[in-house]
């Protein structure tokens, strides 16, 4: 009550005086219209009396006169009347104040001698018969009188103004009391509305916060939730706080974890770690990042032209997010959303993530024909097969050509021109979308570090030989400083592909390129994701695998006991259909689990412009209807295929609720649903099928490693994982958990861009000096 008291004090004062000065007019106001008034009645029965007197001025004392004048003296508040001769001289009076102006007062004179009327409000000084002095104001009116147009006298007519004070203190006294009533009135009703639309909500705040602050509520450890529906202006500041305190308790987490690691003497990467480190080593150079899909699309609703943002299905945005978290910087990326357009500023650019922007986003467009001839054509036609020998022959035309060098020049340009003002820029070019830019920038930019990282297999020469433009290819990639690739068998293979193209010298023993002076280095670089270091939230603990997949089975309307999950884009190199019929084969050898065990595949339709995707949609879909068909019975079927695209959170409860997670890709450079799988296995359960053919297979050595083109193989594996005992399930999570907590996606990036700040550059300047590698 006192602070609400205290809140409205300043309202309270300001009423306060508002009504006193209200007051305060209204009474002057009042006495200024009775006067005026007063003295418009005095000037008419001045210009009557003024007619009546005159015929008899004749003599004096003049009894005639003393009559008119009597006959007045009962008008209201008229207090006297007066008539004098020219000079000063009574010569006829009222009795009552006879004795007061025997003499004319010197408004009358005034009047007399400018020979016109006159008034004033004088103040008398009266001693009465006890001796006593009173003051009494008093109007009085002159009026010049004539006689045979000679001025004759003048008259004087004396009203009482008492009654104006008396009326003007009832008015004043009115006012007052108006002005209290308000003020109290408004007090109280202020004081109401302080109480309950902010004192209450604000009183919430502050305990929240402090829960927030302390992560306690009565000695119990809580990360409270945000009181809500307070009013749009409090949930604003409640988000707004969520989003600080949020920042605060990682911030909070980062530095107990960093405290522990010190402690332990154990060396993790973490987003911290990777931010500090990056500020030392890059000395505040900005960090670059070029890829051709971007980390946030925007997509319009052609219905109601409504925005919504979504992450799309990419390892690559999966595993460059957190670091572009960490070190903020730039992001040069194409702009393939319908909504993109409608939500970059005049440079094309945008902070992102929309909800904590952190780095900016820079759009690059290109014509539908453009993407034909460069995305589909010559990046998702030709060289995505050529590197995955998933035997799907890679298609080359030269105009798909044109358009991939137009696009890398493009973008190039673009990069050029957010670099412009930047001293030694870093830049890291993504995957195969891009191998000729890299020698654009640093024809360009010298002074520039750049890396490119691959994230597709590289095939070995013969295989890379196919292409018809194989030496422009590895000559573009040669102008970087650093290429990386996941794995160690892709450098082989980029190196001998080099040796066969190119004029070159191939330095095996430093894993280095020099061509034309210029040294390109090689390296592995196996990449991964953000593994998440906080503990587990409370909901998390309490929700436990077998809840989750109730819940999930519930949703899709299928009954099952036992779930497995594959989450792939749809493309012909992830071993889909092999899985399928793996699952067939499994439940035609072990019928116990018809009824029991379901595959609920997550497929992001991809790509599906080019001919071989949309088929090959068709064929997954055609082939999981051929094999529920099959086997369903009652609400369960054995594939359960969820043809969309599904966020990281929707994808993160089926990797909770699964018993087994199946990657087969055919060929795959990394593959990181493997290791989203483990990282979200806190309960350090679930199997991983992994194919040996994916660079994942190298690090997690405990998963079941598979051929996926051997569907017996495979289907075993489904069975061995089904069947495998908790205690061997929790110790192999356990070791691959480890592999990918210490190689996390912000070791790889230290390590790629660590390599790439230790690389002297020779700039045109330094031509002289000796090369240090
Ligand atoms: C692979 C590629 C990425 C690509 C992703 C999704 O991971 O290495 O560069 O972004 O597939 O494919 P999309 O063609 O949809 O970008």
């Amino acid at each position: 009550m006192r602070t609400a008291l205290k809140m409205v004090l300043p309202l309270i004062v300001s009423v306060a005086v508002v009504s006193g000065l209200f007051a305060w007019y209204q009474v002057r106001t009042e006495r200024r219209i009775l006067r005026s008034d007063l003295a418009r009645r005095a000037e008419i029965l001045g210009e009557s009396l003024q007619e009546s007197a005159e015929p008899l001025l004749d003599h004096a004392p003049n009894k005639n006169l003393q009559k008119l004048v009597e006959r007045f003296v009962e008008r209201e508040h008229l207090k006297g009347v007066a008539v004098y001769d020219p000079s000063g001289k009574m010569l006829a009076i009222t009795p009552g104040i006879a004795t007061a102006f025997a003499n004319w007062p010197s408004v009358v004179k005034d009047a007399a001698a400018k020979d016109k009327e006159e008034d004033a409000f004088v103040r008398e000084k009266r001693v009465d018969s006890d001796g006593k002095e009173t003051s009494l104001t008093l109007h009085i009116q002159a009026c010049p009188l004539h006689r045979d147009n000679e001025l004759a006298g003048a008259l004087a007519l004396f009203h009482d103004t008492d009654y104006i004070d008396v009326q003007v203190a009832h008015t004043l006294r009115d006012s007052l009391v108006n002005a209290l009533v308000q003020t109290l009135l408004i007090t109280g009703l202020a004081l109401i509305l302080v109480r309950w639309t902010f004192m209450r909500p604000l009183s919430r705040t502050a305990h929240w916060l402090r829960t927030m602050r302390t992560g306690t509520a009565n000695g119990v450890k809580v990360l409270p939730g945000l009181p809500q529906g307070q009013g749009e202006i409090f949930d604003q500041i409640h988000q707004e706080v969520t989003h600080l305190a949020r920042d605060l308790n990682t911030a909070r987490a980062v530095a107990e974890e960093e405290a522990r690691l010190r402690d332990t003497g154990a060396s993790l990467w973490t987003a911290e770690r990777l931010r500090v480190s990056l500020q030392n080593k890059l000395h505040d150079s900005p960090l670059f990042v070029v890829s051709n899909r971007e980390p946030y699309m925007h997509v319009m609703n052609p219905k109601d032209r409504s925005i919504s943002v979504l992450v799309p299905a990419s390892g690559l945005v999966t595993a460059l997010e957190p670091v572009l978290l960490a070190c903020n910087g730039t992001w040069v990326a194409s702009g393939t959303g319908s909504g993109d357009r409608e939500t970059v500023d005049r440079n094309d650019r945008l902070r992102v993530p929309p909800d904590h922007p952190s780095y900016t986003l820079r759009r690059v467009w290109m014509t539908d024909e453009e993407d034909k001839g460069y995305y589909e054509g010559f990046s998702n036609e030709g060289l995505w097969p050529l590197c995955h020998i998933a035997h799907t022959r890679p298609v080359f035309r030269p105009e798909d050509w044109l358009h991939y060098q137009r696009i890398n020049r493009r973008f190039a340009d673009v990069v050029l021109q957010e670099m412009e003002g930047t001293e030694s820029p870093i830049l890291l070019a993504q995957d195969y979308h891009f191998a000729l830019l890299p020698r654009m920038v640093k024809e360009a930019r010298p002074d520039a570090r750049v890396a490119i990282f691959w994230h597709i297999p590289w095939p070995n020469p013969e295989v890379f030989g196919i292409c018809p433009w194989q030496r422009e290819l590895v000559d573009g990639l040669l102008g970087a400083d650093l290429i990386g690739f996941h794995i160690q068998t892709h450098c082989n293979n980029f190196l001998e592909t080099v040796d066969r193209a190119l004029e070159a010298i191939t330095e095996w023993d430093r894993f280095a390129v020099n061509r034309q002076g210029h040294v390109t280095r090689v390296r592995p670089y196996p990449i991964s994701v953000a593994f998440p270091e906080n503990p587990p939230t409370e909901e998390e603990e309490l929700r436990n695998a077998g809840m989750e997949r109730a819940q999930i089975c519930e949703e899709l309307g299928i009954e099952a006991s036992l779930l497995g999950v594959g989450v792939d884009r749809v493309d012909y190199t992830k071993g889909i259909l092999e899985r399928f019929r793996a699952i067939e084969r499994f439940l035609d050898q072990y019928p116990a689990f018809q009824r029991r065990f379901s595959l609920v595949q997550i497929g992001a339709p991809s790509r599906t412009d080019i001919e071989r995707y949309k088929n090959f949609l068709d064929e997954v879909t055609a082939e999981a209807e051929r094999i529920n068909a099959k086997f369903h019975s009652g609400r369960w079927k054995p594939i359960v295929f969820l043809k969309r695209h599904h966020s990281h959170e929707e994808i993160a409860r089926y990797y909770r609720a699964a018993s087994v997670c199946m990657v087969t890709s055919l060929h795959d450079g990394m593959n990181l649903v493997a290791k989203e799988f483990v990282a979200s296995r806190v309960d350090d359960r679930g199997v991983l099928i992994l194919s040996t053919f994916a660079g994942a297979a190298l690090e997690l050595a405990d998963a079941l490693l598979v051929n996926p083109y051997d569907i017996c193989q495979l289907s075993e594996a489904v069975h061995s994982a089904l069947e495998m005992p908790e205690a061997e399930q929790a110790k192999r999570m356990h070791w691959m958990r480890r592999a990918v907590r210490e190689h996390n996606i912000y070791r790889w990036a230290a390590n790629l861009l660590s390599d790439l700040t230790e690389i002297r550059i020779e700039t045109a300047e330094r031509t002289e000096a000796p090369q240090s590698q």
